[in-house]
């Protein structure tokens, strides 16, 4: 059924077949960038929690690194059929998500250690508990890994670096040159609260004064839920298995696990989305995964569970673990 939604963008209004979506800073010009809260010129913005803007088989190829985390997950379901619907019968989905096996496996050499007395190991099952819970329960901006990292020494941080790579690299220098304080975490122009995602609405306005001497003790828990809509938190985790699951869900056929620098995706290397210029991967805590969708209804899909269980055949329809 064609798209009918007033406003929907085609690829020749938009500028390429290749969509970018929540691409936050990192986007190149040669494709259609997408967030809801654009850092750099040209990016459309869109909130893309309900449905993306654009006519049924738009583009070739449809990219996401580091979003589909923060959607909940009936609504990351939704969107991925989304993901489908805009791209053309033949193209290809890449998903880029942080790895829950990576983190878990982590998590459990961590514990082990710790409980053995590894004080190195006690700073990473510390930064490890931070990747997994306070991205999703924290309530304000930072939470408390922006802490840990504002410390005068971060105690582990080659091992935090190469979690977050070239990301948490900007990052740290960036809360180091702007010698963050709580003080000062308020004041304009912040790049630290850029790279945060969630700037904080200020609560100045008369509207805002108004809802707060109406709501009275309802008012905090405007400001968390805010908060916690605003696209900085994380609201569900995937790992290979899972989110090839909801890929076929959503119409894919042979869903597989990548490498960052590897895609069938024509000229992958030269957008530098997953790889830095130095060959180093972006985002070294991440699950990447590729997907198809059919040229025809009666392509054969990938059975789910051969799908994930297959080995390193690398074969398409299988999972490359
Ligand atoms: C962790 S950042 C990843 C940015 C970029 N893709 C990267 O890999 O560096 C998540 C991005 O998703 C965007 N985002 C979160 N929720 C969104 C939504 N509902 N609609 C559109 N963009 C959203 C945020 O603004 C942010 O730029």
């Amino acid at each position: 059924m064609p798209y009918e939604r007033e406003g929907a963008l085609s690829a020749t209004s938009t500028t390429m077949k290749y969509l970018n979506l929540g691409c936050g800073a990192r986007v190149h010009p040669a494709w259609t960038n997408v967030d809801i809260a654009p850092q750099a010129e040209g990016v459309i913005a869109c909130n893309l929690r309900a449905s993306l803007p654009f006519a049924d088989a738009t583009f070739g190829v449809v990219y996401h690194s580091h979003l589909l985390e923060h959607f909940s997950h009936q609504e990351a379901g939704a969107f991925l059929r989304e993901c489908f619907r805009v791209l053309e019968p033949g193209g290809i989905v890449r998903v880029v998500v942080p790895d829950l096996e990576q983190i878990a496996r982590l998590y459990l050499e961590a514990l082990e250690r710790a409980v053995q007395g590894d004080g190195e190991w006690r700073a990473h099952y510390d930064w490890l508990m931070l990747e997994l819970y306070d991205q999703t329960v924290r309530e304000c901006s930072g939470g408390d890994m922006r802490q840990y990292l504002e410390a005068a020494k971060v105690p582990n941080e080659t091992f935090v670096l190469q979690r977050i790579g070239v990301e948490g690299q900007r990052l740290l220098a960036a809360m180091r040159a702007a010698k963050v304080s709580p003080a000062l975490q308020d004041s304009p122009p912040s790049r630290v609260r850029k790279l945060w995602m969630g700037a904080r609405r200020r609560t100045g306005t008369l509207r805002q004064s108004l809802l707060r001497f109406l709501l009275r003790e309802d008012w905090e828990a405007l400001q968390i839920g805010r908060f916690r809509l605003s696209g900085e938190i994380h609201r569900w985790m995937y790992d290979r298995y899972s989110l090839g699951q909801m890929l076929i869900a959503a119409g894919f056929a042979s869903p597989r696990r990548v490498e960052a620098a590897e895609s069938k995706i024509a000229d992958w290397a030269s957008y530098r989305l997953d790889v830095e210029p130095d060959g180093s991967v972006y985002k070294p805590d991440s699950l990447f995964m590729e997907a198809t969708k059919p040229l025809n209804r009666s392509e054969p899909i990938q059975p789910a569970a051969s799908a994930v269980h297959s080995s390193r055949q690398g074969t398409e329809g299988t999972v490359v673990t």
